[in-house]
């Protein structure tokens, strides 16, 4: 069990690097069997600092081994966010021998413009490897796309248009979307901008991601924006669009403001390239508003589970539902399963959860026409809440007395988030893994995603509801602790 110490709340299924500061996933990509993880990071300290990009990689999206840094700064900057692509057609011709090159597109951040005041200070490169992601080549012709004279000017996420035969690089650029293309990744031509009149705009937009996704035979593309700050519980979340893309220009089809996620602690997350249809999402855990505080020590950010995404059609909307990868299912043991629970007073699972160092999932439905609310405590008496209000259709997560919550003022908060679905029979699908709760309601219209720092694990799980309230299919299970 996690002792108080330099491990203390550490994730135990969730990727943390062994230790050091880091942010927003990067340059997510599948290849040969391997789905490769990079990320902001900075190797000299637990805050944020001159940016590189870490590696990890996974065959299963739970077992990660920590790699060498990919990416370090230059005479051009830190290293920001970015992706990568497998140029398989060699377009960019920086394959060699046959070798089909891997081309990641990132933000040069240069720190002396910034310090002079310049606003020029962010560019867009491009780094390539022949060796199946290990080892990188920085372009010698970079940047390959100058700045403007825009200050906020990042982000780079490309994806091939099949139809257009071109790259589409989508690029966050103050608090507006910037579409790029290009032929072969080294030259770029803006195509338009989009967010003029759309979505929130409390804060800079960043880290984007486009793509297209079917739904019952019609294509429908999706473009999510992180903003930060103005989340809808306050500082960093991720916020999206449906729509149309022509391979210039998105139109949304819908002016009600979405968000990926409701939670505080999903932020920056965008999708793997190179998976086909399928679409695997992954976030950085933590928001900006408290990230360089967080009480870990030896290590500062991990990122959310593995999600993948799906559409959903609601009250004539499109909405992302995101669930647990699938692999996860291996991995859960299961702990207790009841068919049907009747409350009188309230259900007492902590018999079975006792035991499980805070590393659980939990599953059931319930009947939305009545509230009901999850205690999750340990014997030091931190209390995490999760629940549903059938009056104000809301879930929430309230963690205020939920453990250490005195290093930011904002920390201890009650966060809520619209029902999406409409039918009478709910469903709750909550991850625990120590210091961090993830809640996909209604098979993950609704999704919230908090972090919380209990002295010691959650050991104690009971339920409250009315008499009117039924829980059915209700099951418990642990997930184990990756090394
Ligand atoms: C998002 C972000 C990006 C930027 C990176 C810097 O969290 O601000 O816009 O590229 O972090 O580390």
């Amino acid at each position: 069990q996690a002792a108080a110490g330099a491990e203390q709340y550490r994730p135990q299924f969730h990727f943390s690097p062994k230790e050091h500061w880091m942010n927003d996933p990067n340059g997510m990509v599948y290849y040969k069997g391997v789905y490769h993880l990079f990320y902001q990071y900075y190797p000299k300290g637990t805050v944020w600092g001159p940016m590189h990009w870490g590696h990890a990689t996974t065959k299963d999206l739970f077992n990660w081994q920590e790699k060498p840094i990919a990416l370090f700064p230059d005479s051009l900057g830190y290293i920001f966010s970015g992706s990568i692509v497998v140029d398989k057609k060699n377009t960019s011709g920086l394959g060699k021998d046959g070798k089909v090159p891997l081309v990641a597109i990132f933000t040069h951040h240069d720190p002396k413009l910034e310090e002079k005041k310049l606003n020029t200070f962010q560019t867009q490169s491009i780094a390539y490897s022949l060796d199946e992601g290990n080892t990188w080549n920085k372009y010698s012709g970079n940047p390959v796309i100058k700045n403007p004279g825009v200050t906020d000017f990042r982000d780079p996420k490309v994806m091939w248009y099949e139809s257009g035969e071109k790259w589409i690089m989508t690029l966050a650029t103050k608090d507006r979307i910037t579409f790029y293309s290009s032929k072969n990744l080294k030259e770029w031509k803006k195509e338009s901008e989009f967010g003029n009149d759309l979505g929130a705009h409390g804060g800079v937009w960043e880290c984007p991601d486009l793509f297209p996704m079917e739904h019952n035979g019609k294509t429908i593309w999706v473009l999510l924006v992180s903003i930060n700050p103005g989340g809808p519980n306050g500082g960093s979340a991720t916020q999206y669009f449906t729509g149309s893309f022509d391979g210039s220009k998105f139109i949304a089809d819908s002016k009600i403001e979405k968000w990926l996620d409701y939670g505080t602690d999903n932020y920056a997350g965008v999708t793997w390239s190179n998976t086909g249809k399928r679409k695997i999402f992954i976030g950085w855990m933590n928001n900006w508003q408290y990230a360089n505080q967080v009480p870990t020590k030896a290590w500062r950010g991990a990122t959310t589970i593995p999600r993948d995404l799906y559409l959903a059609q609601t009250s004539e909307q499109y909405y992302l539902r995101s669930v647990p990868v699938k692999e996860m299912d291996q991995h859960l043991s299961s702990v207790y399963k009841k068919a049907t629970l009747t409350f009188g007073n309230e259900i007492d699972l902590s018999g079975y959860t006792k035991d499980l160092n805070g590393q659980l999932k939990l599953d059931f439905n319930f009947n939305a026409t009545s509230s009901m609310e999850i205690v999750l405590s340990n014997k030091a008496g931190d209390k995490l809440l999760v629940g549903y209000d059938s009056k104000s259709k809301m879930y929430y997560i309230d963690r205020t007395h939920s453990g250490a919550t005195d290093f930011e003022k904002d920390f201890a908060k009650k966060h809520s988030a619209p029902r999406i679905a409409v039918s009478e029979n709910a469903k709750i699908s909550l991850i625990l893994d120590v210091a961090s709760a993830e809640l996909f309601a209604d098979d993950g219209l609704t999704v919230m995603t908090d972090v919380f720092f209990p002295s010691t694990p959650i050991d104690s799980v009971k339920l409250f509801g009315n008499e009117n309230q039924k829980l059915t299919n209700l099951s418990i299970s642990s997930i184990p602790t990756f090394k």
